[in-house]
Formats: C-alpha cells, structure tokens, sequence
C-alpha cells in the first residue's frame, strides 16, 4: 500500500502545502511566497508573515490536493513543521494541520523544519548511503550534521553568531541589493573577481562557524573606499565575500567527513541553491573520493514536499504527534 501524505510549511515567508507519496513521489507542491510582501521592509515581518499565511492556507492546501488529483479522504496521514520558525506563521499550519487530522481521523506527523531541509535529498535519492555528513545552511542555521541513519542525528557544530543565509542578507542589504539577499549575491558575483578583495575567513576550532566578521569586514571596507572618494566595484564585493563563505562551509564538512568516515555529503537548506558552493564542494570531496548530493534549487528553499518526505520516515517509525501539539518556536534538530 502506498501511503499518501498532505505536508504543511509555514516557518517563515513561504505558505507551502505538498502531497508525498511513500517519501518520493511528489504530486504537489505549492509554494506561495510572500518575498515581494516583504521586500519593502528589507526582510521578514514575523506579524505581516502570520496574517498572509492565514489568508493563504486553506487556497494553497485546496491547490495541492487538486494539482495532486486527490480528496482528503484519500490521504493517510497529515504531516506539519512544528519549529524552528516564527511562532505566529507556525501556528498557522499547526492548527490547519491538527484539523485535518482530527476531522478525518489520519496520523498527525510533526517534523522539525532543519529535519524537513535534509529530506529534501530523500526526495530525489532514497538511497544514500549512511553515514553520512549533512551541510545545512539556511536564513536561520548553519549546521554541519552527522546522520547515522533515518532519524539519527549528531550536531557536530552550528554557527555562534550569523548563519551563512543571514550573512548573504545582510551583505546584500549593504550592497543595496535587495532581499532576499542570497540569489542576488550569487547573481551579481558572476561578473566579479572572487580573488579581488582578501576577506577574513574564521576558523574557529571544532566544527562552529562565526560570520559577523566577515560581515563587519565588508562594512568596514565599503566605508574605507566610500569615505576615500574612490569608486567600489561591487561585483567584486559579492565575488569576493561569496568566496569566503565558501571557503569556510567547504573546509569545515570536508573535514567533518573525514574525521567521521563519510563517503557521502549532502547539501540542505536555501544557501545550499547557491552554484558557487556547490561546485566547490563537489570539486573538492572529489579530490578526496567522496561524492556530493544536494536537491535541485526549488526544493533548497523552504517547501512541504521536503517535510512530507521526512515525514514519511517519521511515520514508518511510528512517531506520530497528539492532537495537542504546539509550535515550538527554538525546536532544536536533536534533543540537548
Ligand atoms: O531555507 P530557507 O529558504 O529558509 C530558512 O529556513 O531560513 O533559506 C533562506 C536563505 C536566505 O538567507 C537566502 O538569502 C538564502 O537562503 N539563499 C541563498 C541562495 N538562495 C537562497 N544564499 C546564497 N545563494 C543562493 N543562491
Ligand atoms: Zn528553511
């Protein structure tokens, strides 16, 4: 029998209702972003983000079904992002999600969000080989992951200060580039020098990362040509500040990888869309005989397709939620 899942994400800008069948076939996935709702402000509005999410929930769930081709009697079990996120758009699925469980009797999944952006490599390949070192950095995180085997997981380090997606935003909002910061950085950088501006890398002992410095840094150089009259080229900025960040991401999950024994390593979260450390990465763990995966770009950034495959897993393991589940705003990946 296969089963058939209605996933929810509401963490942050993106209302987003997918149906996963069995963890890989997707038969929808729809992804309402409100990036241009946001824009104006420079960045998410977490009370802008709650009230959208709730005018949008019940169209993009109807959408999924329909672009799905099913009924909700169809379904089997109905899957939500619990946290980490903005507790006000969590709530938002929690609640449609518990509803939909509680009116037509199905298992209620709940799955954390980092958990939902590893998934996304299930989706596209079902058969990674265990152990294996997972990079995942998004707007919120930056964590490298040592994953034994479905639902096992050891937080190997995190970032102490910005995430690597966070850094991008605000270096961006520096550049005058607009949010979301990432894609325009990437964009720009293409017709930059990345070897033009020596930008300071920290690398810290163990497996943490810092990037407010590297933030400072930019800062303090664009202020230092500005304040001198001389012209700044800013693709070279983006090039430049782009190959720092991905420098340090590199170095670190390689050595990660190496100290752990991991053939394999695997990409997840928004940054992960990002060309430049994909092919560094890649580039790099070949050197040393190990492979890369990471999901196509759409499946990078936030979506409930990746959070109905990792709740496929969820449910084969028999961890299911009550109907009195809340949002946890700070849910971390593995339990201190
Ligand atoms: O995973 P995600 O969609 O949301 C969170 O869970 O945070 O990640 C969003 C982050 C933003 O900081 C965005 O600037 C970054 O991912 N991002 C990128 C790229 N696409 C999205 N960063 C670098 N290069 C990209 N191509
Ligand atoms: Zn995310």
């Amino acid at each position: 029998m296969s089963i058939k899942i209605l996933a929810i994400e509401t963490s942050c800008d993106e209302t987003s209702a997918a149906v996963v069948v069995d963890g890989l076939e997707v038969l929808s996935n729809i992804i309402s972003s409100q990036v241009d709702l946001h824009r104006k402000f420079g960045g998410v509005v977490p009370e802008v983000a709650s009230r959208k999410h709730l005018e949008l929930i019940n169209h993009v769930i109807q959408e999924a079904l329909a672009q799905a081709g099913l009924k909700f009697d169809d379904l089997d079990g109905v899957a939500v992002t619990q946290g980490p996120g903005l507790v006000g758009a969590l709530l938002v699925g929690v609640a449609a999600a518990k509803a939909i469980a509680f009116a037509l009797e199905i298992p209620l999944i709940a799955v954390n969000h980092l958990e939902g952006h590893i998934y996304a490599n299930f989706l596209v390949r079902p058969d990674l080989p265990f152990p294996l070192i997972c990079l995942v950095v998004s707007g919120g995180h930056t964590d490298l992951v040592l994953i034994r085997h479905h639902g096992d997981y050891q937080l190997l380090g995190s970032t102490r200060d910005d995430a690597a997606g966070e850094a991008f935003d605000k270096v961006a909002r520096v550049l005058e580039l607009g949010y979301p910061g990432g894609p325009a950085i990437e964009c720009l950088a293409r017709e930059g020098n990345e070897e033009a501006i020596d930008f300071p890398r920290a690398h810290l002992e163990g497996f943490d990362f810092s990037f407010s410095g590297l933030k400072t840094a930019v800062l303090q150089y664009l202020n230092r040509l500005r304040q001198k009259g001389e012209k700044v080229n800013l693709a070279d900025v983006a090039a430049s500040f782009q190959k720092a960040v991905v420098d340090v991401l590199v170095d670190k999950t390689l050595q990660a990888a190496r100290t752990y024994g991991c053939p394999a390593i695997i990409l997840a979260g928004g940054v992960a869309a990002n060309g430049r450390l994909r092919s560094a990465l890649v580039s790099r763990a070949r050197r040393e005989g190990r492979e890369v995966f990471y999901p196509p770009p759409v499946l990078c950034t936030d979506n409930a397709a990746m959070i109905g495959c990792a709740a496929y897993y969820k449910f084969l393991r028999g961890d299911l939620a009550p109907l009195t589940l809340n949002a946890v705003p700070g849910l971390p990946l593995v339990a201190p």
